[in-house]
């Protein structure tokens, strides 16, 4: 062959390689296959190499003009492949984007909302009860001292009525209180009468647990101090309050004993039936009065207790104390 139809020769087969290689580039998606496919273009076994096996027959002046395509074309064919190699990360990042992408259309799944415990519910009725009847709520320390949890109610050191309230005792004469009436002292102590108030709160009794005892209840404190009151205002307020919690329900004093009322009674319900103690209360023994220094000729009143665990199981029908503790969600989502 004359070195012008070698030359003409391998300018032809340079173009086809040209020409092919660019369409198989485009239409490689995977970066292994276009790796393969550079060596099998370009690598020392590669086609090119195999063209330019041919430059041999070529004369002085045609073999530089060759090496020159061949090497633009080399370096072409590298563009070629590294710019689809960049062109398949860049779609796999779309695609990863894509997939990944939030729809902050989508309508959201909701939060769980929680709801009142029904003890809370039911405290908060009795407050606001008895706020609608002008009285207003006073707290005191769950960590009480013998002197007003027992002492100032005139509950002295083994009066029996203490084998009642068997509680948990601290250091000094600190005990946890096993009802709401201290609440009563430390607020006559620093507010003189006429006196309304209320006072909702966690007491505590060592008591075993069972469907109807908890070593820990809830009780509401009710204490109303005035010139005049007598046993119709106290049996008068407790029976607007019962009828505005429980409705129509039958209601009846039966006569009892507390150590700081006198005279003292419990209020009963009927409820399904048979008669269910709801409350202490009783006019405040004049004692306690003079004790506080305030004139038990003048100012006279009744006080009342009741435990909110008693209210909320009758209200909704519930049997066991032990419910209200165990944070059941199957139960406490009825309410
Ligand atoms: N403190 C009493 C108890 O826990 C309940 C009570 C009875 C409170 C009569 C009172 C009351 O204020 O007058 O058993």
């Amino acid at each position: 062959m004359s070195d012008i139809a070698s030359l003409n020769q391998i300018e032809k087969e340079l173009e086809q390689l040209s020409n092919s290689a660019y369409e198989t580039i485009q239409n490689i998606d995977d970066d292994k296959e276009l790796e393969n496919l550079r060596i099998s273009l370009l690598g020392k076994k590669g086609k090119l190499s195999s063209i330019l096996k041919n430059m041999g027959k070529l004369n002085n002046t045609q073999r530089p003009l060759i090496g020159q395509k061949a090497n633009i074309l080399k370096s072409n064919l590298l563009e070629k492949i590294n710019s689809r190699k960049e062109e398949l990360i860049n779609n796999a990042l779309e695609i990863k984007i894509a997939n990944e992408k939030i729809d902050i259309t989508i309508p959201s799944v909701g939060n769980p909302t929680g709801n009142k415990h029904p003890l809370i519910s039911t405290q908060d009725e009795i407050v606001d009860i008895f706020c609608g009847l002008g009285y207003t709520v006073e707290n005191g320390p769950e960590i009480e001292s013998d002197f007003y949890n027992f002492e100032s109610l005139n509950i002295p050191e083994n009066h029996p009525a203490r084998d009642m309230q068997d509680t948990f005792y601290l250091k000094d004469n600190f005990l946890l209180r096993t009802h709401t009436s201290p609440v009563q002292i430390r607020f006559l102590e620093n507010n003189p009468p006429p006196v309304r108030i209320i006072a909702p709160g966690r007491v505590y009794r060592r008591d075993a647990v069972d469907a109807t005892h908890s070593p820990v209840f809830n009780q509401v404190e009710v204490l109303c101090i005035d010139e005049g009151i007598n046993f119709s205002h106290l049996r008068g307020t407790v029976l607007t309050f019962l009828k505005t919690f429980f409705g129509d329900l039958p209601v009846r004093f039966r006569a009892s004993y507390f150590p700081f009322t006198e005279p003292s009674a419990e209020v009963d319900v009927k409820w399904k039936g048979k008669w269910l103690e709801v409350m202490g209360c009783g006019m405040v023994d004049p004692m306690v009065l003079d004790k506080l220094g305030i004139d038990s000729e003048k100012w006279t009143g009744f006080a009342a207790g009741l435990g909110v665990e008693r209210f909320c199981m009758v209200r909704h029908q519930i049997d066991d104390i032990r419910k209200f503790y165990t944070n059941d969600l199957r139960f406490l989502e009825q309410f």
